[in-house]
């Protein structure tokens, strides 16, 4: 099939192109600067674009059958009102933008596959959240529910909309644990604040089958929890962690007031995070191949 992709050359888009080529797919990934020189693997093809601006890009979006939605700034920054600005346009303008382009002529039985993440929910301590538990209100909840109102919005033109709701993605090459790796590799890894906050994960392994997985399965729709059935809290994480790179985490935890100090807002991020749980993917009998950390970190860094 034909397949449109916003922020595929990312951490997730990447891998998940190389994969969608691997199945026989073909991948038009939209990007905001064409690299010199680029290899790419037979069936991809770059489109030179802004996502978040209106363009010529557009009109090639309605002739694809697929379209996967993962453009997005990296929170990964200060927020101040300009990165806010940066995190939300770069998201909730993407998938207007898109939105606008299917309505001119979309093909029939269009699947627009749109992201959001676990932030959706806020901050729940020790609570469990399916696809149905009631969105947040901080910064970040409050984007990913713009972001997912705008992705609705395509079935209007009679979409097949998925909204897939990311846990945080283990992966090789970048994303959290290329954030965590570099202190944790010299033996400074140390659990932040509490440690007893949750983090919802999932490996780019199981993020793939998941795409594949609901390109497949004509009768799933909405929000999609994509997290493993098994989120641990930052205590278990960073002993995980440690274990599987045969180094010790004995470290006293980092404050939780130093975080805020040197992270401001985005701390909250680090300090608070949501036990979510993949209800919708575990009831159409998808089958996880990683559902323990342990397991996970040890595929990745073993
Ligand atoms: N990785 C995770 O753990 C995680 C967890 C939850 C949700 N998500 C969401 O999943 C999506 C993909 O994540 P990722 O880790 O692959 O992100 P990434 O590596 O930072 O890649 C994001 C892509 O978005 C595009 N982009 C970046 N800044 C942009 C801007 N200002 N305006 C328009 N496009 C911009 C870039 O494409 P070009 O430079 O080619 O234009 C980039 O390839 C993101 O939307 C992210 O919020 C990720």
């Amino acid at each position: 099939m034909k397949v449109f992709m916003t922020g595929g050359t990312g951490f997730v888009g990447t891998t998940l192109t190389r994969n969608l080529v691997e199945q026989g797919h073909q991948v038009t990934v939209l990007t905001r600067k064409i690299p010199v020189n680029d290899t790419l693997p037979h069936g991809v093809s770059l489109l030179e674009g802004d996502p978040t601006r209106r363009g010529e890009w557009q009109r090639r979006v309605p002739q694809h059958d697929i379209i996967v939605n993962l453009a997005g700034a990296s929170i990964f920054m200060r927020w101040d009102k300009k990165g806010k600005a940066v995190i939300r346009e770069s998201r909730v303008s993407t998938t207007t933008n898109l939105i606008e382009a299917l309505s001119d002529g979309m093909k029939n039985e269009t699947t627009f596959i749109s992201t959001s993440a676990v932030g959706y929910y806020g901050f729940h301590g020790d609570e469990t959240l399916e696809e149905d538990s009631p969105p947040g209100d901080d910064f970040l909840a409050s984007v990913t529910r713009e972001w997912e109102a705008a992705a609705i919005q395509a079935e209007a033109f009679g979409a097949r909309v998925l909204v897939c709701r990311l846990g945080i993605v283990l992966g090789r090459n970048g994303g959290a644990l290329g954030e965590m790796l570099p202190l944790f590799q010299k033996g400074l890894g140390s659990p932040l604040g509490s440690g007893n906050q949750w983090f919802s994960w999932i490996h780019e392994m199981d993020l793939v089958g998941i795409y594949l997985f609901l390109i497949a399965k004509k009768d799933l729709s909405g929000p999609i929890n994509c997290t493993a059935p098994e989120p641990v809290r930052n205590n278990d994480l960073t002993q995980a962690l440690g274990k599987a790179l045969g180094k010790r985490t004995f470290m006293p935890s980092v404050p939780g007031f130093v975080i805020k100090l040197i992270k401001g807002e985005f701390g909250s991020v680090l300090l608070e995070g949501q036990r979510v749980l993949p209800k919708k993917l575990l009831d159409a009998g998808f089958h996880f191949r990683f559902s323990r950390i342990d397991e996970a970190l040890n595929d990745l860094l073993g």
